[in-house]
């Protein structure tokens, strides 16, 4: 950067679970970020929370030791939406409530230039929707994360109805310099790709345990060992490439199909549980029990695996 260049800025609405990591991911990778939030506290405790990511980042992403204290600099955490005037994109990480996405994306329209990008990092609210009525709709795009985002290569782009494809390329430009494997889908469709997949196997796993066939312990099991031992190397399609190829797949599935479910409302065990005030490991009740010791283990367990996982992958990038 020349003396007289302005250091590229990113901006992050809404630091929260998700939004704290994907400062965190901006900072490692080098650039400047301005983080929005509602007030102070939330401001404070994005701060130290990033403040953990980045000592993770050296700890464990081999990343270089400055990183420790050198990102204050190019971090600002502040309340106000004009402070994202200069940034070059903008990603939205604010609670799920299309409500809420509209209000901040009228605050963020009334401040960013007309070409930035604006991705949202919506589960399942549609691209299309939140684009509606805006001035510039073509540069609302769908950038989908998976926590922690600052260790995950995981990200789909979503193009909305009247999404330009240059604000897909320079969506899936920006993924790439974060070190994420852009995934993009070219259609709104909820659950975009993984969590439709996903969705399809959390019934199927519901149907079992409800049909008796095993309890929660053992199903989880045989998921882990068998599903859990490809899906980090490869995809579902390959797997079945490598693994006895399509004609073998094509007759055992013509058998299975007929037997899966095909239920279209939440499935009991999953009703029952959520009726019940049941949030897993937020307060111990879910499929299993957990004290707060062994929930924040779980947690812990999760994070050090997807650090595992990731170095993996990085290996592996030529496959
Ligand atoms: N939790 C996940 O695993 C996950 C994964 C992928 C995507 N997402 C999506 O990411 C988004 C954020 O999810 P999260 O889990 O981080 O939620 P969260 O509740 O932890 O964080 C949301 C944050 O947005 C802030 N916020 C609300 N209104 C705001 C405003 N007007 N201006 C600035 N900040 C505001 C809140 O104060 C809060 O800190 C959601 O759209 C969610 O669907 C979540």
């Amino acid at each position: 950067m020349s003396k007289n260049e302005k250091p590229e800025q990113v901006a992050v609405v809404g630091l929260g679970l998700l939004g704290r990591g994907i400062a965190a991911c901006l900072l490692g990778r080098g650039l400047h970020v301005v983080g929005v939030e509602t007030g102070a506290d939330q401001l404070a405790k994005a701060r130290a929370e990033i403040q953990t990511m980045m000592d993770e980042l050296v700890d464990l992403g081999g990343a270089d030791a400055g990183l420790r204290d050198e990102w204050h600099g190019r971090y600002t955490g502040t309340t106000d939406f004009a402070a994202l005037r200069e940034s070059v994109f903008i990603v939205e990480s604010v609670t799920e409530d299309a409500a809420v996405k509209n209000q901040v994306m009228d605050a963020i329209e009334s401040v960013a230039g007309e070409q930035v990008v604006i991705a949202s990092n919506t589960s399942a609210i549609p691209i299309s929707l939140l684009q509606r009525g805006r001035k510039h709709p073509g540069r609302f795009v769908g950038m989908h994360w998976a926590s922690p985002a600052h260790a995950t290569r995981f990200m789909e782009i979503i193009r909305g109805e009247q999404t330009t494809d240059e604000a897909v390329a320079a969506t899936a430009e920006m993924a790439r310099r974060l070190g994420k494997d852009p995934c993009p889908c070219q259609r709104d469709m909820p659950g975009f790709i993984v969590n439709r997949i996903a969705y399809a196997m959390y019934r199927e796993a519901l149907n079992l345990l409800e049909s008796g066939m095993a309890d929660a312990e053992t199903i989880d099991a045989a998921v882990r060992n068998g599903l859990g031992l490809w899906a980090s190397l490869c995809g579902p399609l390959r797997w079945i490439d490598i693994s006895g190829g399509p004609e073998l797949y094509a007759k055992a599935m013509s058998r299975v199909l007929p037997t899966l479910s095909k239920a279209d409302a939440v499935p009991a065990p999953l009703q029952e549980l959520a009726d019940a005030n049941a949030r897993g490991t937020i307060n111990g009740r879910g499929f299993y029990s957990y004290t707060d010791e062994e929930a924040r283990r779980w947690e812990d367990l999760y994070r050090l695996h997807a650090w595992r996982i990731v170095r993996m992958q990085n290996e592996n990038a030529a496959t």
